[in-house]
């Protein structure tokens, strides 16, 4: 009869004789086993786990292929493709690959455009939403775009004059606000900015965007996604009372009626269920705010480190506006501003270096692909990395690390030559998943920019540390920004 140590003792040598296993088969016979890795992410999702958890994943993939080159292997089945000729297959094609578990919600009884990996199911579902995308309807939305970023225009002033201004979480609550309008109507406003947001509604999104990404940390992704039917606090859920709250408020009759393509509207008269409204009203909230709040705030803080780039902005606006007075911020029509060269050059710099991602995850087929000129077998998940990439001085250079937006502009005599690759700015993705809303956020990006510039000097407040800043930005789905950006906005512009 085994006594308990010996028991003890024989358990532990089996686990450990399937982890050395475990580990051996996937860095020597694994079917990927012959393209480069490091060790610790081979054997095991556990190294990607960490970094992910850190928020730091999109620097790690980074280093990853200045070490190993184009194809890394980033876990024991994924590899990370920095080589432009896969984004066809991977995002782009009509048959483009599928999305990878990471993309699956856990419990909730609906199920909103982002997760659906039904292909058929999915194109149905995003054309109901492309209604409120259209050129038409995003002229629409022009009076929202005015109102909230008066209102923020009022706090700033009111706010600048006790201090600094932490200009990023006004960034937050003037997207949620302008989502909120989109999503729910003009009756239904969040009123973030009046209110500085007394719900944590922005960081609850944000959490639930962390809690997301945290369902396909595990080697066995549903394991995280268990966590998601336990009775325990979950900030998705939380949203999703959130979205129920203003469904609610939202069924006036004005507002069915309204000439405005509302998001919730269209979704409501759609025919979906109920369940299925909800999960879309608060992926709408969240993909159009997070994102859109975020490359404000790394645009901004290149600006006021770039005070050069900021004056030649300021004579570029003055120059097509004329001097600044309030009355004006208006009359920034979204025709003008889209022809302005740097302004388009400040914005596309600041999505390049503004898109901490690792890269979006997808499955290969089945029968296994070819993919930049090797075998890949089927069911691996792949990615181009896109923070990578938009880093690589392979599409552009001198300096890809360096804030350049002349890079975008084609030189005068005289002026510093750069390579400049426009086809490997990806921050948008593209094919039948990508970005919706890319119209709509390049006319919020346009104006608010624009706005800002044109009425405000901004100065950092002595003492800010801008390595501390950008050392301190996190990506965990949504991006958080540790250290605020903090600003002095100099109103007597006005
Ligand atoms: C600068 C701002 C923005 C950036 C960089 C951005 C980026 C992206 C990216 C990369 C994706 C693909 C995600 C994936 O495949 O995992 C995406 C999807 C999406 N975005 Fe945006 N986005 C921005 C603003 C917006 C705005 C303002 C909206 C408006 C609601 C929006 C709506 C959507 C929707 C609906 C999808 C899902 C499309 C689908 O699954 O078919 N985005 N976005």
């Amino acid at each position: 009869m085994m006594n308990f140590l010996d028991f003890v003792l024989l358990l532990w040598v089996t686990i450990g004789t399937i982890f050395f296993g475990v580990c051996s088969w996937r860095y020597f016979f694994h079917p990927l086993a012959r393209f480069p890795g490091h060790p610790l992410f081979v054997i095991s999702d556990f190294s990607m786990a960490i970094c992910v958890g850190l928020g730091r994943s999109f620097s790690s993939v980074r280093k990853m292929h200045q070490r190993y080159g184009k194809i890394v292997r980033t876990g024991p089945n994924k590899v990370s493709i920095l080589d432009m000729s896969v984004l066809h297959a991977l995002y782009k094609s009509a048959q483009s690959f599928e999305k990878d578990d990471a993309y699956s919600l856990g419990a909730s009884e609906g199920e909103g455009l982002f997760f659906i990996k039904d292909r058929s199911r999915h194109a149905k579902r995003r054309a109901i939403w492309a209604q409120a995308f259209t050129a038409t309807s995003i002229e629409k939305y022009t009076p929202y775009l005015e109102t909230c970023t008066s209102k923020l225009m009022t706090t700033i002033m009111a706010k600048s004059k006790i201090g600094p201004v932490d200009l990023g979480r006004l960034f937050n609550h003037w997207a949620f606000d302008l989502m909120g309008l989109m999503t729910f109507g003009p009756s239904n406003s969040f009123g973030l900015l009046e209110n500085d947001d007394p719900d944590h509604l922005v960081e609850n999104c944000r959490e639930a965007a962390s809690v997301f990404q945290s369902y396909s940390l595990s080697e066995i992704p549903s394991t995280f996604r268990l966590l998601s039917y336990l009775p325990v606090p979950n900030p998705i859920h939380g949203l999703q009372k959130l979205a129920e709250q203003n469904l609610k408020k939202f069924e006036g009759p004005g507002i069915v009626n309204s000439t405005t393509p509302i998001i919730c509207s269209l979704l409501s008269k759609s025919g979906i269920s109920h369940a299925d409204v909800v999960d879309d009203v608060l992926f709408a909230i969240q993909a159009g705010f997070e994102a859109t709040a975020t490359i404000l705030t790394f645009a901004m803080f290149y600006l006021t480190s770039n005070q050069a780039v900021v004056s030649q902005l300021q004579d570029e606006l003055d120059h097509t506006f004329g001097t600044p007075s309030p009355s004006k911020t208006c009359a920034m029509d979204h025709p003008t501003l889209s022809e302005l060269p740097l302004l388009n050059a400040v914005i596309k710099e600041s999505l390049r270096l503004g898109s901490p991602f690792p890269g979006l995850t997808r499955v290969t087929p089945p029968q296994g692909v070819m993919l930049a000129g090797q075998y890949i077998p089927g069911g691996t998940v792949v990615s181009v990395p896109v923070h990578a990439l938009h880093l690589s001085s392979e599409h552009f250079s001198p300096n890809p690390e360096r804030f350049e937006p002349h890079r975008w502009i084609f030189p005068k005599e005289g002026e510093p030559q750069f390579m400049t690759d426009e086809l490997a700015l990806i921050p948008f993705s593209f094919g039948p998943f990508g970005c919706l809303g890319r119209q709509l956020a390049m006319k919020e990006l346009l104006f608010l920019i624009a706005t800002l510039v044109y009425n405000f000097d901004i100065t950092f407040p002595i003492g800010f540390d801008e390595e501390k800043f950008l050392k301190n930005v996190r990506n965990l789905k949504a991006t958080h920004f540790d250290v605020g950006l903090l600003v002095h906005l100099e109103v007597g512009a006005l």
